[in-house]
């Protein structure tokens, strides 16, 4: 068992690189006028928002079991799609695929990562221990690509896969996270909860978002907010302690931290002896060959 106190230094720094920047969306963007329909009408943080990533990775434990290759002529279905998607690629030679599994969870995390993604597997295998347990379940797979051009890097949701480009922050790796939450982690039977009444009217009662990227939408909006309620409820002295104006958006990070399902942000196997539930289903395993 690797704690992650013990994992490498040089590991954590990789996933401390780097600043908060908009991601290099890897679909093309819908025309502007469509985007700004969506845009929210609220001031942005001065300063905005840090990244989150010292605090929370100080804060945040989880230890990891067992990192196991596969060597088997096997892929899974989502992750051909996105290898696929970055245009020429060889399955059999350019692909990863690795089981992950962490003390919290007999059963592992099926990830893949294309040789030249600059995230490595142990550094994401340390990003994704320190995501407590209940949030973690609601991923699928962590899909690990190579960089946009110019060194582009984003993390992005797909259907509960998080799907990482070049070397994103801890924080954005959170954010990732946060997307499966807003569909999985709140009390809701229909739709996210970013679209829900008690969403709007926490928001309609604060005067800022947190940063550019949250002022998008309220799905970038809320994940910005579940990254600042896991640090507001880990880290000594909260999201007050680094966010000189936090009245501003208050109101939107307590509604989260009062709805979100029981234990969603608190609970680790090694500390609570809480183990994952409703992990979501894996994707279909099938030989790296068939067409
Ligand atoms: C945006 O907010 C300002 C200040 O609250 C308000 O005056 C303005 O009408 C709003 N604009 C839209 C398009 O809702
Ligand atoms: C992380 O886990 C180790 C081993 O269980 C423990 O000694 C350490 O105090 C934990 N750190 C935090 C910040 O919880
Ligand atoms: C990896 O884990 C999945 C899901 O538990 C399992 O179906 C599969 O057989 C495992 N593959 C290997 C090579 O261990």
């Amino acid at each position: 068992m690797v704690h992650l106190k013990t994992a490498l230094h040089a590991l954590i720094e990789l996933v401390c690189a780097g600043t908060l920047a908009i991601p290099a969306p890897s679909i093309p963007l819908p025309p502007l006028l469509v985007r700004d329909v969506e845009r929210l009408n609220k001031s942005i943080l001065q300063p905005a928002l840090p990244d989150l990533s010292p605090g929370l990775i100080a804060n945040l434990n989880g230890s990891i079991e067992k990192i196991k290759r596969w060597d088997n002529g096997m892929i899974n279905e989502d992750c051909k799609k996105w290898m696929t998607s970055i245009g020429a690629v060889n399955l059999k030679t350019d692909v990863e695929m690795y089981n992950i599994t962490f003390s919290d969870c007999a059963q592992p995390w099926v990830m893949c990562r294309h040789k030249f993604a600059s995230y490595k597997i142990d550094a994401t295998a340390v990003a994704f221990a320190r995501i407590p347990v209940l949030m973690r379940s609601h991923i699928r797979h962590v899909i690990m690509l190579p960089a946009t051009n110019h060194n582009g890097k984003s993390i992005s949701n797909d259907l509960d896969n998080v799907v990482v480009m070049g070397d994103p922050t801890f924080h954005e790796f959170v954010v990732g996270v946060a997307k499966s939450m807003d569909s999985h982690g709140f009390d809701r039977t229909v739709g996210p909860f970013s679209k829900s009444p008690k969403w709007q009217s926490a928001f309609d009662r604060d005067t800022a978002v947190p940063n550019s990227l949250a002022s998008l939408n309220q799905q970038e909006n809320l994940a910005q907010l579940v990254a600042i309620a896991l640090y507001d409820t880990h880290v000594p002295n909260g999201i007050k302690g680094v966010v000189p104006q936090w009245e501003k958006i208050r109101n939107q990070y307590e509604e989260i931290e009062k709805d979100a399902f029981n234990n969603e942000f608190t609970e680790y196997g090694e500390r609570e002896g809480l183990k994952c539930k409703d992990r979501a289903r894996d994707s279909e395993i099938i030989p790296v060959w068939r067409g």
